[in-house]
């Protein structure tokens, strides 16, 4: 058999099991195609895709426009390194930087790299600006957060599936309770702390949202500390969760939509995922000169950071952000679908609750931590046609791509509803 020739279900879920590394646990579904909120899988059956892979598929499947920039700019030049300049690069560093309101943009690939940038960048403003002692400097975190996988990252989890056995830790990493502004208080009167890093939401942990004035609280209290306030936006950035931004700093989404939200403008902003709309890794890493002028030549970098194929490929995925109004019609559907589930939530005992903001949605499920219930919904709604993963404990994330029309999310709604109500129906 050829390498690419083309395979069942059965056979690439046993490739994979007999030769890649066992790293995630996939809900057994093998797709081949996407078109906008849709996957097929290699048999051809069709199924809405109700993750996004993890909010990075904002702007949908193979987006047109998105796609149409790739293969202009594949057919001319794709990698330069950055021992020499590009076209591309500084194109996409003006248009990027006046998109969020900052000055420059560091380039990267993934989340993870783009969060560690971030810790790197704090330390040395911290050193270099604030006046920390060598080698003193400390960033505060919060419990539960999902920041990514490298060492460093992985030194600020208590995930204990993410940390055991891969010590010794990076140090100078410390880690305070969510949403709880007395906690962060309290952090901060050590004068050696350089940064708070948070996520606007915490995505992975089950989607959790702060209290209304918790960001707002939290930014200010870094202000008065001289502290640096990193958002990680890799999962809520880019319209997610109904604004451009979940910290909502500069936010380019209409005026009716962020009367009375945060007033926050993070320090460092962490994007990823959505940034090439799914179609290639792209991270940058964003801040004003007073911080980013910390970063010389030499200090950091990347062989693929900020190469033109991902630069042509990030400004096509902002420009649909804005031109299909995508902040909007996460704000939107994300309202009618937490009235929806609602409303089922008074038909079942199945789910506890749903929370969410725009279109980055849980609900929980009503059963213990460990059990199975989550898994089994998702494998039973795989069998209706929608596509989700249940993230920590009972809890399953609701992630669909924004370009998703309402009759579309009704329609996905009606799916998740017969589903659970039949599972609940035959398990009684
Ligand atoms: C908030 C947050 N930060 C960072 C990351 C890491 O991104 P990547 O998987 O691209 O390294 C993720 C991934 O889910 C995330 O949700």
């Amino acid at each position: 058999m050829s390498v690419l020739e083309k395979i069942s279900s059965q056979d690439a879920i046993a490739l994979e099991e007999k030769y890649g590394a066992q790293n995630y646990h996939p809900l057994p579904v093998v797709l081949n195609r996407g078109e906008g909120v849709y996957v097929w899988d290699v048999e051809g059956k069709k199924y809405y895709d109700f993750l996004s892979a993890y909010s990075a598929v904002n702007q949908g499947h193979c987006h047109p426009h998105i796609i149409g920039a790739l293969k202009e700019q594949a057919e001319k030049l794709t990698l330069t390194s950055r021992a020499f300049y590009n076209d591309m690069l500084g194109k996409y560093e003006k248009y990027l930087s006046e998109y969020f309101g900052f000055d420059r943009v560091l380039p990267m690939n993934t989340g993870a790299e783009a969060v560690e940038t971030a810790m790197k960048l704090a330390r040395k403003w911290g050193y270099e600006k604030k006046g920390i002692h060598s080698n003193q400097a400390k960033i505060i975190v919060c419990q539960n957060n999902f920041h990514g996988r490298t060492i460093s990252i992985i030194s600020a989890s208590n995930d204990p599936a993410a940390t055991e056995n891969f010590g010794p830790f990076t140090p100078g990493i410390f880690s305070i309770r969510y949403n709880d502004i007395n906690a962060l208080y309290e952090a901060l009167a050590d004068k050696n702390v350089a940064a708070f890093m948070v996520e606007p939401i915490q995505g992975e942990a089950g989607v959790y949202v702060p209290d209304e004035d918790y960001l707002k609280e939290a930014y200010k209290l870094c202000k008065e500390k001289n502290v640096l306030f990193i958002a990680d936006e890799v999962q809520t950035g880019i319209a997610r969760t109904g604004r451009l931004l979940a910290t909502c700093g500069n936010c380019t989404c209409s005026d009716k939509l962020c009367s009375g939200t945060p007033d926050v403008k993070p320090d460092i902003l962490i994007l990823g995922k959505a940034l090439s709309g799914g179609v290639f890794p792209v991270s940058a890493v964003l801040a004003d000169n007073h911080i980013m002028d910390v970063i010389r030549p030499g200090n950091h970098g990347s062989t693929f950071g900020g190469n033109p194929l991902a630069c042509a490929v990030a400004i096509a995925a902002l420009e649909v952000v804005k031109s299909e109004n995508l902040a909007e019609k996460a704000f939107c559907l994300g309202k009618l679908f937490r009235s929806e589930m609602r409303k089922l939530i008074e038909k079942t005992s199945l789910v506890k609750l749903v929370r969410g903001k725009g279109l980055l949605n849980a609900i929980v499920i009503n059963d213990t931590e460990d059990s199975s219930t989550a898994w089994e919904l998702c494998i039973a709604l795989k069998e209706n046609g929608l596509l989700a993963k249940p993230t920590h404990g009972n809890i399953i994330r609701f992630a669909p791509p924004l370009v998703m029309t309402e009759d579309q999310l009704l329609d996905c709604i009606s799916i998740i509803s017969k589903t659970i109500l039949a599972y609940e129906k035959e398990k009684s």
